[in-house]
């Protein structure tokens, strides 16, 4: 049976799905009601309907491995089984790849992800729920004394019951579940309720979707909490990935190095540093040079990166990393969970790199002892999106060191 994970979005709106939040949806729509839906704010039967919830078909799945009339199982990252999705149809994306759409049943409860305890279904909480009015305060951020005095008063007013919606979605929900426990000890019997509603780019399709959940939670009115203030925060106290890439014996080790010694130097941010031949033996022992293997410990590399990132800390690495689609998929990473990512291109040209030959490797690779060795039997693709490019053929590794300081404080990351 055919199974994948879905990306946090659609895991989001596949639990919401799932719940009944979405309601009257119950599964992913085709191209042709989306279209429907985006064009009319209709679904086919008339009803109002605010955005179009797809399902992307990963890319790793071929279309011709699944057909209308399979059931696929959908897991969450940690393996568990969420739901089964009986595929309907099958429809090309417009952009190589094909959207999936059909009715899913729930497996497990979804306990993936923070929260659980907060994240009742509609169900659940209407069965708590008083009768009469209920009024919902939808949240991504926190509601600021104005917004709670609007919100008591129009209880009061309506004589409603207040259940207060944290939408927990990334890095911002702890953050807005613990304003909405706040705002609840102030806010005397109303009730917590976390929802994993994914923000939309359209303001106005989001405030809508935001109604539609609140209905199917029991709410009869809605009150949509002021939206977060975005202070991502000054760049020397975010988290911070510098990504050097380049060819064996390019200098991007060197480099780095000497850029964790003068950071250490400096103080004032904690540094990881995760050099590549050091990951291999750690991190990636066994892992090999196939093009998978690289991209695996890529990936690895990415993983850590950003977990270091996350926390505000600044991390180095310096791998090969040859490959352009891996490298933008650990700058996604990093992006994601609020941090920075710098790449930097060590771009010494093959010719010096052989011609240093520091570890005896390219002769080898010559001698066809080393097979898949980059740049002579294994391709490196040449950055295009690189925030920095040093060649280090005649210049000192203190200028090269030098001319990352520089970018890293003309970027405000460090002072
Ligand atoms: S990557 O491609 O997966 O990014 P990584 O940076 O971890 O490579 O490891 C590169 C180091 O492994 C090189 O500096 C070199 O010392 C060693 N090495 C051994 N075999 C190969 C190979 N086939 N291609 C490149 N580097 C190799």
């Amino acid at each position: 049976m055919t199974e994948w994970i879905p990306d946090a979005r659609e895991l989001a709106d596949l639990e919401l799905l799932l719940s009944g939040a979405f309601a009257p949806l119950t599964g992913f729509l085709s191209t042709e009601v989306a279209h429907g839906v985006v064009e009319h704010g209709r679904l086919p039967d008339g009803t109002p309907w605010p955005d179009p919830i797809m399902l992307a078909l990963p890319r790793e799945i071929r279309p011709d491995e699944i057909r209308p009339g399979d059931r696929v199982t959908l897991r969450d990252p940690e393996g568990a089984a969420v739901a089964v999705l009986t595929v309907r149809e099958l429809d090309d994306d417009g952009h190589g790849g094909c959207h999936v759409a059909g009715p899913v049943e729930a497996l497990d409860a979804p306990v993936y992800g923070p929260f659980a305890r907060l994240r009742r279904t509609p169900a659940e909480v209407r069965k708590e729920l008083p009768e009469g009015e209920i009024l919902a305060v939808t949240m991504r951020g926190p509601l600021d004394g104005t917004a709670l005095e609007d919100v008591a008063a129009t209880a009061e007013e309506l004589d409603a019951a207040i259940v207060l919606m944290p939408l927990v979605f990334g890095e911002g929900g702890p953050a807005v579940v613990r304003a909405a426990l706040k705002a609840a000890e102030r806010l005397p019997g109303s009730m917590v309720v976390a929802v994993p509603l994914a923000p939309r780019e359209d303001a106005e399709i989001d405030l809508e979707l935001r109604e539609h959940v609140a209905r199917n939670y029991g709410a009869t009115e809605h009150y949509a909490g002021p939206a977060p203030i975005a202070i991502p925060g000054p760049p020397h106290r975010r988290g911070l990935v510098v990504f050097f890439t380049g060819l064996s014996g390019s200098g991007k080790s060197t480099i780095a190095r000497g850029l964790r010694d003068a950071l250490l130097e400096r103080g004032g941010r904690t540094i990881t540093y995760l050099d590549g031949d050091v990951v291999r033996r750690m991190l990636s022992a066994g892992l090999t040079f196939s093009r998978e293997d690289r991209d695996r410990n890529i990936r690895r590399i990415g993983f850590v990166a950003a977990e270091v990132a996350r926390h505000g800390g600044l991390a180095v690495c310096a791998p090969i990393a040859p490959y352009a689609a891996t490298r933008e998929e650990v700058r996604a990473m990093v992006e994601e969970v609020g941090a920075d990512f710098l790449l930097v291109h060590v771009a010494t040209p093959l010719e010096e790199c052989e011609r240093r030959d520091r570890k005896g490797l390219y002769a080898k690779a010559r001698a066809g002892l080393i097979p898949e060795f980059t740049g002579i039997s294994d391709p490196y693709e040449e950055p295009d999106d690189a925030d920095l490019v040093i060649d280090t053929t005649g210049i000192s590794v203190e200028r090269a060191v030098g001319t990352v300081l520089g970018a890293l404080t003309s970027g405000g990351w460090i002072r």
